[in-house]
């Protein structure tokens, strides 16, 4: 299967039964056991990214892209907490879901301001990049083009977060609990630690944090890399 293959999947799934299951999974109604653990895990990694801005001080001056947003999980608390916050996700139903989420928690529309946009063709520059939980869609081979376009944004600081090879195992026998079903179309893509801190080496960035949510289905290595 090629990379472009890959994405029209992905972006398709994201769109149909991938938008119904993981809107459930992003949201607070009922669940089943094994949605219930990913959702724990996943907000763990969204707790540990805002604590760490807020950490920094005064999300007010920051420019945030969040790019692959989803149903706006993070971006939405980080424009409450007062940041400018520019998300893009390349599923249409997962931004439409994301921009009425917002406007529920915050009764406004223009931060965030969302669009759909496969996170390869997005431009600007921001203070910081963030993409969460996408790189298991991208193979070990278009993992370095990515991450590198997303560092070409980042004026100061890039926060990834993707699921370590080392779990791999572990994570091939629960793969089926993530995509089950007639829905079991996309791939999930480990990648190594190492490969992700040479390219952000390559990039300009050093690591200045770290940190990892393991629960019995959600597996996620959080790295916050600044320009050197
Ligand atoms: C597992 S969800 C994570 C969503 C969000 N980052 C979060 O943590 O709540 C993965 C998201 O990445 C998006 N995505 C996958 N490939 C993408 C791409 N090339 N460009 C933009 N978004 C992408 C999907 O549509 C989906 O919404």
């Amino acid at each position: 299967m090629n990379v472009a293959d890959d994405k029209s999947i992905v972006k398709e799934y994201f769109n149909s039964t991938g938008f119904d299951r993981w809107k459930r999974i992003y949201g607070d109604g009922e669940v089943n056991k094994v949605q219930l653990d990913i959702r724990n895990g996943h907000q763990q990694t969204v707790d540990k990214v805002l604590g760490w801005l807020k950490a920094d001080g005064n999300l007010s001056e920051l420019s945030i892209c969040d790019a692959g947003c989803g149903v706006g999980s993070l971006s939405i608390p980080l424009a409450v907490a007062g940041a400018k916050v520019y998300a893009s996700d390349i599923s249409e139903k997962m931004v439409e879901e994301a921009k009425a989420r917002t406007l529920h928690a915050l009764n406004n529309n223009d931060n965030p301001t969302f669009m759909v946009q496969d996170l390869e063709h997005l431009s600007g520059s921001y203070d910081t990049v963030i993409c969460l939980d996408v790189l298991i869609h991208y193979p070990q081979e278009k993992m370095d083009e990515m991450i590198s376009h997303l560092c070409s944004l980042a004026q100061s600081r890039i926060i990834v977060s993707f699921a370590p090879k080392t779990c791999f195992l572990t994570i091939l026998k629960k793969i089926g609990s993530f995509f089950p079903g007639p829905s079991k179309t996309t791939r999930a893509y480990m990648h190594r630690e190492t490969d992700v801190v040479k390219v952000l080496e390559k990039n300009g960035f050093s690591v200045q944090r770290e940190s990892m949510t393991r629960t019995s289905f959600y597996f996620s290595r959080l790295l916050e890399a600044t320009r050197k």
